[in-house]
């Protein structure tokens, strides 16, 4: 068998890991080939196709790695890719024809919801047999409890937290920090609780401005002159917008939601407010362990769903366990925060407030 594998949408820690587990399974326990593609489907419209061949020899010392050997991209969906003129044109004929180029008989798509469903869409269209590996470090795939890269994002904003804290209470001020996470609150939520935060502003629960300076206030009173505010980036602000802007490319993307509260804070309470962004640092960097370890679960699981002709399905963690599921069901069914579970109520129970004045 002959089988590709590619990393697709934004980068986070425990790619490689996942790449490294699926030679190692598929070279040394079935004797399979596998081309890693580079940039995501890019390399598939290249003629010859942009892809190398990976053996247990070129995949050693990779584990510990952030980022993907095979590189990756967010950018040209196949069905609507840059066109010369700036408008788009639809290269997926040229990217499907490259996985024959290539002779494949399975591709393993590492991705997010975004980019698994458009890999699932070429597979339909073009009779690849795909399987799913879920990564982001948003979390907000469905039907796997654990997305590869998640961990470690949590884990540098956890970290961020805790030197915020520090220089918070030196200087009596309240720190902001932004995290990512797109539409769903999980980083912000988790690191938030981890690092012991104040307030945690998340979209999947609208909050009050007030609320939230009445917290800041509250511990003033109790002679606490310090606080520490996670906000996640989707947040809305206290008009109802969604802080995003464009970039050079015409590109839209979150950001500034930090300012704004801190602006906001100050000027209610009277308090020094600072902010730190945290970006792209939440992506990068060394996996933590549970990212090893669930990154190779899944290399090792797609591999052998590709043996056993189990297309059509995206590996998953539960309850301790890999499982698999159809792409399509896992791309359908959205995880945001659950403003009832668990951590949301471990948070209450805290103390920590979401600015919804409960
Ligand atoms: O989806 C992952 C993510 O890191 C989001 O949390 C963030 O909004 C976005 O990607 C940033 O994308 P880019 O790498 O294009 O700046």
């Amino acid at each position: 068998m002959r089988i590709g594998i590619l990393t697709s949408g934004g980068d986070c820690a425990g790619l490689n890991a996942v790449i490294r587990a699926a030679v190692l399974r598929a070279v040394n326990g079935y004797g399979f080939e596998v081309w890693g593609i580079h940039e995501a489907t890019h390399g598939l419209l290249q003629r010859p196709v942009a892809a190398t061949r990976l053996t247990p020899e070129t995949v050693r010392g990779i584990l510990h790695l952030g980022g993907t050997i095979l590189r990756t991209t967010n950018r040209g969906n196949p069905f609507a890719y840059p066109g010369p003129d700036g408008g788009t044109i639809d290269r997926s004929g040229e990217i499907g024809e490259g996985y024959r180029e290539l002779g494949l008989d399975a591709l393993i798509g590492v991705g997010g919801d975004g980019s698994l469903a458009i890999l699932r869409r070429l597979a339909q269209a073009y009779g690849w047999n795909l399987i799913g590996v879920p990564k982001t470090i948003d979390n907000d795939l469905g039907h796997t409890e654990q997305s590869i890269g998640f961990g470690t994002a949590v884990t540098v904003a956890t970290e961020a937290v805790d030197r915020l804290h520090v220089t918070a209470a030196s200087h009596n001020r309240v720190m902001v920090l932004e995290v990512m996470g797109r539409d769903a609150g999980h980083i912000a939520l988790t690191a938030g609780i981890a690092g012991g935060a104040d307030v945690i502003l998340i979209p999947e629960i609208p909050h009050d401005i007030a609320r939230v300076c009445e917290k800041i206030e509250e511990r003033r009173r109790k002679g606490r002159n310090f606080s520490l505010v996670v906000v996640a980036e989707s947040v809305k602000a206290s008009d109802g917008d969604v802080l995003m802007y464009t970039d050079a490319h015409g590109q839209s993307r979150y950001g500034g939601i930090g300012r704004v509260l801190a602006e906001e804070i100050a000027r209610r309470t009277g308090a020094e407010t600072r902010v730190t962004v945290l970006g792209h640092v939440q992506r990068g960097g060394s996996p933590i362990p549970m990212d090893r370890v669930i990154a190779s679960a899944f290399g090792v699981a797609a591999v052998d769903l590709a043996a056993g002709g189990r297309f059509d399905r995206m590996v998953g963690w539960q309850n301790r366990r890999v499982v698999d599921v159809p792409i399509a069901e896992a791309v359908a069914r959205y995880q945001a925060v659950d403003p009832g579970g668990t951590l949301v109520m471990t948070a209450r129970g805290l103390g920590i407030s979401f600015g919804d004045g409960r």
